[in-house]
């Protein structure tokens, strides 16, 4: 079987951060390849330099994470015949959002500073009197879906948050943040979601954009695992945060309005009390005014509003 590999080259000792090359590969493939083997082959018959990273070639140990068209995948994991067309180029590239050491290899020290961040390890208060610490089959059950975790980074790869802002703790930290939360035998829950909760980068920052739910090669799913903590750091009375306030804005004037209110959303978000934010907030209102942009200040009502009024009242009945 014939295969079109376009692989991303990146030499340190030649090229700064940011600067790559694209090369071109056509071989002729076992019908069973996976992506890793095509690139092992590379090495082996075609150009002993390429630089990838791998062990277990069994999905299991985490380290042959890179973008394959677009996404981050596992590449042992990703059989050429069932992705790509006949005669489609398979187009290889480093992890996003990591510095590349060299070709697709990169650095994952920041990766795991951001693990040991959240503090990935159980905290009990005391010794069990005698023996271990016992946990019931049903809350390890619950804590399966985050320890399926290979911490292969494919998450932190195309997370949209971590490429805008690095302060991020990211999916992969907060997933452990969160099998920790859960563990029935560790004492420090509320502690740790109060710390991630104000923490600069913490639960507040995802954006809900799936892309980590998408792309996670072990189904760990960390955005529903930092939606589960923003419910528990709430019900454990962390109220005061921009991305609470939000939620209730959002919740509030939708129930009300049926629509969205932009501009009371902005106000209600940073605060009555922040002062700094709120004088960041008059600037751009100003500025939106003047190119027309402003929402307006008594917002549109949606014409059935009654109806979804009614449905929040439905939800928060059931809720009781
Ligand atoms: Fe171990 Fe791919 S080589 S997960």
């Amino acid at each position: 079987m014939q295969a079109k590999l376009k692989v991303s080259r990146f030499d340190p000792e030649t090229m700064g951060q940011g600067q790559r090359r694209w090369d071109e590969f056509e071989l002729d493939v076992h019908p069973s390849a996976t992506v890793l083997d095509a690139l092992i082959q590379i090495r082996e018959e075609v150009d002993g330099t390429l630089s990838l990273r791998c062990a277990c070639r069994a999905s299991i140990c985490g380290s042959c994470g890179m973008r394959v068209n677009g996404d981050a995948k596992l590449v042992c994991k990703t059989r050429i015949v069932d992705t790509f067309k006949d005669g489609e180029t398979i187009v290889v590239e480093p992890m996003g959002n990591q510095a590349i050491i060299k070709d697709l290899v990169v650095s994952l020290d920041p990766f795991f500073d951001k693990v040991r961040q959240v503090d990935p390890y159980l905290q009990p208060d005391a010794e069990p009197d005698q023996g271990e610490f016992v946990a019931s089959n049903d809350s390890m059950v619950n804590l399966l879906t985050a320890m399926n975790c290979i911490m292969c980074g494919a998450c932190v790869s195309d997370c949209t948050v971590l490429e805008v802002d690095e302060a991020f703790i990211g999916p992969a930290a907060l997933a452990k943040a969160w099998r920790f939360v859960e563990d029935p035998r560790d004492d420090q829950r509320d502690e740790r979601l109060k710390e991630l909760n104000d923490v600069e980068g913490g639960i507040w920052d995802c954006t809900r954009c799936f892309k980590c739910v998408e792309v996670c090669p072990k189904d760990v799913a960390p955005m529903d695992r930092i939606m589960e903590m923003r419910d528990m750091a709430i019900e454990a009375g962390n109220t005061n945060t921009p991305g609470y306030r939000h939620t209730e804005s959002f919740n509030k004037s939708v129930k009300k309005h049926g629509r969205l209110d932009e501009a009371r959303l902005a106000v209600e978000s940073a605060g009555y009390t922040n002062v700094p934010r709120l004088i960041d907030l008059a600037e751009i209102g100003i500025r939106s005014t003047l190119k027309g942009k402003m929402p307006p200040i008594v917002p549109h009502k949606a014409d059935d509003k009654e109806k979804i009024t009614r449905i929040f009242e439905r939800v928060e009945s059931e809720r009781k």
